[in-house]
């Protein structure tokens, strides 16, 4: 682990760490993956995003994280072979999805599907680098299964069962829409899971490798990282941005004068600003872009014209550039998915990240545990308040 560049307290006495939200912090050392927030960049294993978007799939992506390099072509098709043979969820799960209120938050059902699904893993508590490396499989395997039962449940349709071939994408979309989806809304979904696996140590893979780093289970770690990933400053910030977009829609108002409104509240208008990027996060890029064609291919335009809009106040009135959450809301509405479960497609993805940065913890572990500056009173006594006066 580096430690050279930490600004640690050791004692009560020394000058205590005053980064708040740990910003700047270098907590750990990786191979996985590397941000540059001034330039805009983003790189897993060494491959620039925009290379990895344009020709890489989410398999190849997956086994990039995990390996530290890219398949061979058949080494990508073992893997699709073994998603493939992992999707069937235990009939008990299924269970307890139509016990689930057909309104509960779908990140939450999803949080205790995962670790619901640790029951009935054998394998759960095996810590070996083998069974680790089964269990990232399995659960990308079963995260979309998990979303996409519930969905089928909560909207009292029959559950589509997963195909024992295809690709992740197709599948997700299979299993959610019930019907075949086109060649061209898998290649943008697949890009988009791409787009979403990886990202150094946001909140929610930090909060995976705190738990890792205890010796804990992979299930319980990903259970603590799905809980981060819900909150609206991370992973959340998507359905937020489509109620927005949704909101301007419905009051047919003018998208400046609508920012304008919230930033004159001092209002966070989600999907924008970012801990690492001072300039436009390179994934926004890409979703621009990829909102652009598609939304010409269905002749649906008005996300992608208001979204240039805000993007555009954003930056004269704040400074700020949108992050991956704010152009992906759109992507998604325009391929016909519900709005709350962007953030759990956002975890069908991230899941390859997140267990990364598990088998890496693993190699070399070290128990996460920094201190706290305490600023609270002393030499307080309890004499003084007669607690017990019998
Ligand atoms: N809208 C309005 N003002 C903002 C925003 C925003 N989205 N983001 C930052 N600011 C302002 C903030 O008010 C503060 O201004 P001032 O110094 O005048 O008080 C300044 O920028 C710095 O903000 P901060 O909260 O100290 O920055 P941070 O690094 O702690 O927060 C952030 C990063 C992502 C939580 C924040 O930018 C935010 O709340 N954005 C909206 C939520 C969002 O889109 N989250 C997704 C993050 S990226 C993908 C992911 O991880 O899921």
């Amino acid at each position: 682990m580096a430690t050279s560049n930490l600004p640690l307290s050791t004692n009560g006495k020394s000058k205590p760490a005053q980064s708040g939200g740990l910003e700047g912090v270098v907590a750990l050392e990786t191979k996985i993956c590397h941000i540059d927030g001034q330039k805009g960049e983003l790189i897993y294993a060494g491959y620039d995003i925009q290379d990895l978007a344009a020709n890489a799939t989410f398999e190849e992506v997956a086994f990039l994280l995990w390996n530290g390099r890219l398949p061979s072509s058949e080494e990508t098709e073992v893997l699709i072979r073994k998603f493939a043979a992992e999707r069937t969820l235990p009939p008990m799960i299924v269970d307890i999805l139509r016990m689930t209120p057909e309104d509960a938050n779908p990140m939450a059902a999803l949080r205790t599907g995962i670790s619901v699904l640790s029951l009935f893993d054998g394998e759960a508590d095996d810590s070996s680098p083998e069974a680790n490396y089964r269990k990232a499989i399995r659960l990308t395997a079963r995260i979309p299964v998990l979303i996409t039962t519930f969905d089928r449940i909560r909207k009292g349709k029959e559950i589509v069962q997963p195909l024992r071939e295809g690709s992740e994408a197709h599948n997700f979309l299979y299993m959610l829409l019930g019907e075949e989806p086109g060649e061209a809304a898998v290649r943008t979904f697949d890009a988009c899971l791409v787009l979403h696996a990886e990202h150094g140590l946001n909140a929610s893979t930090f909060a995976g490798r705190v738990i890792g780093a205890t010796l804990s289970d992979m299930y319980s770690a990903i259970t603590g990282a799905v809980g981060a990933l819900k909150g609206p400053l991370h992973g959340g910030a998507n359905i937020r941005v489509m109620e927005m977009l949704n909101d301007i829609d419905r009051k047919n108002a003018n998208p400046k004068a609508y920012i304008q409104s919230l930033l004159a509240q001092k209002a966070r208008v989600m999907g924008f600003g970012h801990r690492v990027y001072k300039t436009l996060d390179p994934r926004a890029a890409i979703l621009r872009e990829m909102l652009d064609d598609l939304s010409r291919e269905r002749g649906t335009r008005k996300w992608y014209e208001m979204s240039l809009e805000i993007m555009d106040i954003m930056e004269t009135e704040k400074g700020l550039y949108p992050n991956v959450d704010f152009f992906s809301a759109s992507v998604y509405a325009t391929l016909g998915i519900d709005s709350d479960l962007f953030t759990p497609i956002f975890a069908q993805s991230r899941i390859t990240g997140w267990t990364a940065h598990l088998l890496e913890q693993w190699k070399d572990n070290r128990l996460i545990r920094p201190r706290a500056a305490y600023t609270g009173p002393r030499g307080l006594s309890t004499k003084r308040l007669n607690l017990n006066p019998g």
